[in-house]
């Protein structure tokens, strides 16, 4: 059975594909199913909302099962932001350095106790018939003074879980942990109530 995934990010499309290869289903970019799909533009408020938009419409479009992700981060020092705006919360779309820049002067002299965070992921499924369902995942961290460690992507060199950032650790050990890898364990289970 091939699904569509709403994303030109190949790890994502690997990392989705390792998950449901053993449910016997193949993941596919609107590039390798050989289709077009438009820029959804993300206008929901809710990660939920913005995920469901892009897996509907590359579903309408595509006539397959799509699937959409949106994820970020959330601190409650501000209230919740960045948010659905993670990626372009220092004015530039996807320029993580001036993200990591401007979320840690927000934060400047902000003590530890109120620092905390936590990064969200939710996945949308979008069925030609109709039917959808969405999974969200959470991790609870904590924002760090400066940058630590060079992995992952992202906020991930200021989020703290323990003693260490998400930038000092091996995908797989971030996997164990993350927003992501908690929302696609979920996806794994809900999925199996739809095929
Ligand atoms: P997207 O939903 O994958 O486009 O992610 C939106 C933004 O949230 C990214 O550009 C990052 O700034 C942030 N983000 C989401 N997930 C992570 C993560 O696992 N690590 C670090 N930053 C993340």
């Amino acid at each position: 059975m091939d699904f569509l995934i709403a994303t030109h990010n190949m790890k994502k499309q690997a990392e989705l594909q390792r998950i449901l290869a053993p449910l016997g289903i193949n993941v596919l970019t609107a590039d390798m199913a050989g289709t077009e799909l438009s820029d959804v533009e993300e206008t929901g408020t809710t990660f939920e909302e913005n995920a469901f938009l892009k897996a509907n419409s590359g579903c309408k479009e595509s006539g397959m099962v799509c699937v959409a992700d949106d994820s970020g981060l959330m601190v409650d020092f501000l209230d919740g932001a960045p948010g659905v705006y993670s990626a372009r919360f220092g004015g530039e779309h996807g320029n993580d350095k001036k993200n990591n820049e401007k979320l840690l002067s927000l934060l400047k002299d902000v003590p530890p106790e109120k620092r905390t965070a936590r990064f969200v992921s939710c996945v949308c499924c979008c069925f030609p018939d109709g039917r959808h369902f969405t999974v969200r995942g959470e991790c609870e961290g904590i924002i760090a003074n400066e940058v630590h460690g060079n992995g992952g992507f992202g906020y991930d060199p200021l989020f703290l879980v323990g003693e260490k950032t998400f930038g000092e650790l091996s995908a797989e050990e971030k996997d164990k942990l993350s927003h992501r890898g908690n929302a696609l364990r979920k996806f794994v289970e809900e999925i199996k109530n739809y095929i």
